[in-house]
């Protein structure tokens, strides 16, 4: 890309007809997804927490008293074309999945219970060794990888013309798997295909959607964080295809908390020694990362946010060694509503010892959802601007945000959001926003 100051808009094409929304794994996440936007589209609750719908984004000088809403100022599809469909690993409908995960109101949920009970997942790939906590029901009986990722590309086509969908966008909202290392098969496309064909046990069922969302043509979002898209042998297959990609893991409670309050400690060179994090939690998604396996996937994650956003390397007085640990507690009682506490030691002028203690009483889903909204509408704007490969300017949304070998992930928040609202900028021809503002003062 280049600097984009006074550089021609990019064209985009125009989002004329539906999107179909595929997510594999419909589960709290994705149903409180699919039922907030059917309130919104009915008005009976608010979009919060989507930049998408709540959005605005300064233009030119603050003089100028630019400041469009983002879904005016870019061609986004609009929430009444979107249409739904998915995979799971049980038959039921949304609003049987929603009813039981407790995380909307009956009220609510009775409002748009006939608009849920219309959407029912396929039958899943699924294979235990990767959930370890769940019993499959409801799965395919593909006799090997490939045979799965054939049926998966059936259904995408199926889904396609019974639709009506005009373009696609596929969000990974399924459980987390165990941790896997990247390794030869997934190296280069045609070790893949061949890892797929022979049943490699390194390609778990995400990667095995994600190979053919990309076959496809359809743009892949991974919101948890399970290597699946993160592997060369697929990055190739979306430039190949010109598919963008993005992930890992979505950015919600903790370490959407985390990434807000290091990028300011580091601000103001204040040091820390250590900062510990636990969580008690009840939904389906705590009881799967109750298995150590999927647990250390989820670990990795977490734990990667604090070194990269205070960079120990450079700043060794302040930074250099900290204790960082994090701790997920399986608590049944909660459901959705988690509770995440954070003991944070921080030392400042002359190197005295100082605490911060946060308690954060959050709900995983709500948080979520929005997050599965702009990821949709951002990645197929996306591919009508002709951009393909891994969406860095998405890295807003992730806790693992995928990056190009050659750099680092950036993971403080606003760094983030600057990158995203740059990139929509570019996209339409005008000036990066660079908070000189030495203009002003002339
Ligand atoms: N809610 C959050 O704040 C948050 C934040 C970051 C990441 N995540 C991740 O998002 C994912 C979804 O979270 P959730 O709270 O909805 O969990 P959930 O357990 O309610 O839903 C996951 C669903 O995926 C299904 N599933 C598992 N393997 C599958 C497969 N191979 N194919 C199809 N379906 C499969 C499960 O049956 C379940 O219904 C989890 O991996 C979680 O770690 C959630």
């Amino acid at each position: 890309m280049s600097s984009g100051n006074g550089d021609q808009p990019v064209p985009i094409a125009e989002p004329k007809g539906k999107l179909g929304v595929l997510l594999p794994g419909m589960g709290a996440v994705a149903t409180t997804f699919i039922a907030g936007v059917e309130a919104v589209r009915r008005g009976l609750a608010a979009p919060i927490g989507s930049l998408t719908q709540m959005g605005t984004i300064r233009l030119g000088k603050r003089s100028d008293k630019r400041v469009p809403a983002i879904r005016e100022f870019v061609p986004l599809a609009s929430l009444d074309d979107l249409v739904f469909g998915g995979w799971d690993i049980r038959k039921d409908d949304c609003y049987q999945v929603a009813l039981n995960g407790g995380v909307l109101e009956s009220q609510l949920l009775q409002q748009v219970r006939p608009f849920l009970e219309g959407i029912s997942p396929l039958p899943a790939v699924f294979d235990q060794h990767y959930v370890r906590r769940l019993v499959g029901t409801h799965v395919k009986k593909g006799k090997t990888k490939w045979e799965s990722s054939q049926m998966v590309l059936e259904d995408i086509e199926r889904f396609r013309t019974q639709t009506g969908a005009a373009r696609l966008v596929m969000v990974w909202c399924g459980s987390t798997e165990i941790f896997l290392q990247p390794q030869e098969v997934h190296q280069t496309l045609e070790n893949f295909e061949c890892g797929l064909r022979e049943n490699h046990p390194a390609i778990a069922p995400s990667m095995i959607y994600a190979y053919a969302a990309l076959k496809a043509g359809v743009p892949y979002a991974n919101g948890a964080p399970n290597l699946t898209v993160d592997i060369p042998a697929l990055t190739e297959l979306a430039r190949q295809n010109s598919v963008p990609i993005c992930g890992k893991d979505f950015k919600t409670g903790q370490t959407l908390m985390k990434t807000i309050i290091a990028p300011g400690l580091k601000a103001r060179m204040l040091g820390l020694a250590g900062w510990y994090s636990t969580n008690i939690l009840g939904n389906r998604d705590g009881e799967v990362l109750d298995d150590p396996e999927s647990f250390r996937t989820k670990e990795e994650s977490k734990l990667s946010v604090l070194e990269h956003i205070l960079q120990p390397d450079l700043y060794p007085q302040l930074y250099k060694g900290f204790c960082h640990v994090v701790r997920i507690n399986y608590y049944p009682p909660r459901g959705d509503n988690k509770e995440g506490w954070d003991n944070i030691d921080i030392f400042g002028w002359l190197g005295y010892p100082m605490q911060i203690k946060i308690d954060f009483l959050c709900r995983d889903s709500i948080l979520a959802a929005p997050i599965v909204l702009d990821l949709v509408l951002f990645l197929d704007l996306a591919q009508r601007a002709g951009m393909r490969g891994i969406q860095e300017w998405l890295s807003f949304y992730f806790k693992s945000p995928m990056h190009a070998p050659a750099v680092y992930p950036e993971h403080d928040l606003f760094i983030q959001l600057m990158k995203l609202k740059n990139t929509l900028r570019y996209l339409r021809g005008e000036d990066l926003i660079t908070h000189l503002g030495l203009e002003y003062y002339d």
